[in-house]
């Protein structure tokens, strides 16, 4: 689908949505096309509920004689609380309702509005995000699938007065857009065609946009010492990987840190030796959603040249049963020297991030860790899918993550760290066990992540209940959801950004 913006002019052919705000009020245009209608929307609205509530939406048939076909009427609410959320919504709505009405261009008219907060260019570059953000679709699989069941809308006319300053707010917003489509690419992508390798290579290529990539194999981190990440991926014929991406688009100067993210990458999560059951096992395709977000988060970040320095990294690991998987009972050492022991194989995340954050902390020093992770089946239990849950040692940090979260619509909700929840986790042979028993399972997966962490700032986000998604949203559709790359891209825009 193309998006394009043009001065804003009555629409007199093919689809096109107008606004309308709380109490029936019509905006300009919807104003102007009721007239050119003789007065076909005030009477489908008069036979209707519509009342141009936020989220309401009316479709009306232009009348016989009219070269516009179909005219859909959008509720933005009161003026004065239209924000981005708002328009970003409304964008992709209005994407949903006209993309598969057999006609191939669509406009949507963007009025002042009278007591609003917004500009108009801003009002019409975030329509435009939210209509890009919700006409994704994974379809490269579909050989066989009929073009009369594939979206029909190619053009989305945006017009509106200011089309320049619209344009200029697009082109930002469209590559953090380019980078939540690669991780739903990514997300959505097999496990027999997603891997280690072939994701490091997804994320190397990355390169062009002025990323530096750098993909340790099993020798390097056999070297690093990374015996928690290679015990999970050693049942697996495919390699294990760790990928490391920097964007430098600060100055360097002197004792400024790097953020840093890192993100688990399960390309496929069996439960190894201690086999997940079969039904819903597929799902398991989408265990290296944490990888993902960090992926196409560097992508946004470079793709809009964002003024901060950012690292990235991934632990890629494919969790397999087999003759030389990690048993129940082994015991490994990780690269910061602390042992585990092995109680439940399918415990696997928490032992790829143990390595993965400690390399980064050892090798980076970085002003803080949010580490991203399909960590536990316990956080949809506590939370659905509606907030990740957040873990951390900083209230800095995790009030502000809070505060992005509901900006871009991503909710992450803070849970509880604590001493006694750490003890859960003493073994009789190691330094601790991988897992804590069944009560407060995210948490507990958690403290286990906080004893590689050190005294670095740190965010855990596990996004088990947030990564896939079984229903529309208007700015989701279903499938992956790309959760994290909006809410991280905020958090640096808000305040790790020069100038
Ligand atoms: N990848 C899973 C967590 C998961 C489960 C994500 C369901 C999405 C949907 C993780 O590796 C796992 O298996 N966790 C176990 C931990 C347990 C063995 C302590 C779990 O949550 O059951
Ligand atoms: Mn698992
Ligand atoms: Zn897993």
């Amino acid at each position: 689908m193309r998006i394009t913006f043009a001065n804003l002019a009555l629409p007199t052919t093919g689809a096109c949505a107008v606004f309308v705000l709380d109490g029936s009020k019509l905006t300009a245009s919807a104003a102007a096309l009721d007239k050119a209608t003789r007065g076909a929307l005030k009477r489908a609205m008069g036979v209707s509920r519509f009342k141009g509530g936020k989220g309401q939406s009316l479709s009306v048939l232009a009348p016989a004689g009219s070269k516009l076909d179909r005219i859909l009427l959008v509720g933005l609410g009161k003026a004065k609380g239209v924000d981005e959320k708002i328009m970003q919504s409304a964008g992709g709505q209005i994407q949903a309702a006209l993309a598969n009405t057999g006609k191939s261009a669509a406009s949507v008219c963007v009025d002042v509005l009278d007591g609003g907060k917004m500009t108009v260019g801003d009002m019409a570059a975030n329509l435009a995000y939210g209509a890009r953000l919700r006409s994704y679709r994974f379809d490269k699989y579909r050989t066989t699938e009929k073009a009369d069941a594939k979206p029909s809308l190619k053009t989305f006319k945006v017009l509106s007065k200011g089309t320049a300053a619209a344009k200029r707010g697009f082109t930002a917003l469209n590559k953090i857009a380019d980078g939540v489509f690669m991780t739903r690419d990514l997300v959505s992508e097999p496990p027999n065609v997603l891997y280690p390798e072939s994701l490091a290579a997804e994320a190397k290529s990355l390169t062009k946009l002025g990323i530096k990539v750098t993909v340790l194999g099993e020798k390097q981190m056999q070297r690093l010492g990374m015996g928690a990440l290679l015990g999970v991926g050693q049942g697996s014929v495919r390699e294990s990987k760790l990928v490391v991406m920097e964007w430098n688009g600060a100055p360097k100067s002197k004792g400024d840190k790097p953020l840093a993210f890192v993100g688990k990458g399960v390309t496929f999560d069996t439960g190894g030796i201690s086999l997940k059951p079969g039904a819903g096992m597929e799902d398991m395709k989408w265990d290296m959603g944490g990888s993902g977000v960090v992926i196409g988060l560097m992508k946004a970040l470079a793709g809009r040249k964002a003024k901060a320095n950012v690292i990235g990294v991934v632990g890629l690991v494919e969790n397999m049963p087999g003759g030389n998987a990690q048993r129940p009972g082994d015991i490994v050492t990780s690269m910061s020297g602390q042992t585990i022991e092995i109680l439940n194989t399918d415990a696997e995340g928490r032992l790829v991030l143990a390595d993965a954050m400690h390399y980064t902390v050892d090798k980076y020093d970085p002003k803080f860790v949010i580490d991203l992770a399909t960590l536990t089946g316990a956080i949809i239990i506590s939370l659905g899918a509606e907030y990740a849950g957040m873990f951390s040692n900083s209230d800095q940090l995790s009030d502000r993550l809070s505060a992005a979260g509901e900006q871009v619509e991503e909710k992450v909700w803070r849970m509880p760290l604590g001493d006694v929840y750490d003890k859960m986790l003493e073994s009789q042979a190691a330094d601790m066990q991988n897992i804590g028993g069944r009560a407060g399972g995210s948490i507990t997966a958690a403290q286990f992540l906080q004893r590689f962490i050190g005294k670095t700032p740190w965010c855990h986000l596990d996004i088990a209940g947030v990564t896939w998604s079984k229903k529309d949203a208007p700015t989701v559709p279903r499938g992956g959801t790309a959760f994290g790359v909006r809410l991280l891209d905020r958090l640096v825009s808000n305040h790790y950004e020069k100038g």
